[in-house]
């Protein structure tokens, strides 16, 4: 693995920010002008609620980011007792097909298992094929009895793996 996962630094928060906005927008994946959009790009929120990781390499550059949540609390959305749950995944356009995706999320079912979590869930757009990919390989199962739907229109899926 020639990157690290670690905790972002405040000072990376404005750039995670970016990173994350431009992966979901680019990818098409929700529009511009989305509010959720501003969720995305404002990490300050996220990162008092859940523990924001990065990934980055050799030469400090950024590549990608997840905020795994562990405790539950105001930025769960789907997780149950006993679960964690990881939410806002995003890799650098230029850095996917490396792993980096799946060293994120591997990192946050290691957080969970230390501690003493049963599972982890999340919550996941339809057009999000690469990333649904990504969760089957780890284990990952579709709970369609947990879909749910934030505003009117937008339909998430579930997806989760119990340990
Ligand atoms: C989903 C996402 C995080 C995956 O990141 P990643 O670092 O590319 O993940 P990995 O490298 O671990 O795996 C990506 C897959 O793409 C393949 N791939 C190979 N080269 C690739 C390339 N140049 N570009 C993209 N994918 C490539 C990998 O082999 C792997 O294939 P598979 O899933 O069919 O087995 C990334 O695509 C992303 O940021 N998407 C937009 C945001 C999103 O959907 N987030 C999920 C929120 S629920």
């Amino acid at each position: 693995m020639d990157f690290t996962i670690r905790p972002a630094e405040p000072d990376e928060y404005a750039r995670i920010g970016e990173l994350t906005t431009a992966a979901y927008v680019g990818d098409g994946l929700l529009a511009a002008d989305d509010p959720y959009v501003e969720r995305l790009r404002d990490v300050g929120p996220r990162a008092r609620q859940a523990r924001v990781l990065a990934a980055v390499d050799g030469e400090g550059a950024l590549l990608g980011t997840v905020a795994y949540v562990g405790e539950g609390g105001l930025f769960a959305e789907v997780a149950r007792a006993g679960e964690a749950e990881f939410r806002m995944l995003a890799v650098e356009p230029d850095a996917r097909g490396r792993g980096v995706g799946e060293a994120l999320v591997r990192a946050c079912l290691a957080r969970a298992r230390e501690q003493g979590h049963g599972g982890v869930a999340l919550s996941t757009q339809q057009t999000m094929a690469a990333a649904h990919r990504l969760y089957e390989r780890l284990g990952f199962r579709r709970d369609a009895s947990r879909d749910w739907s934030p505003v009117p229109g937008v339909d998430l899926l579930v997806y989760a793996l119990t340990f």
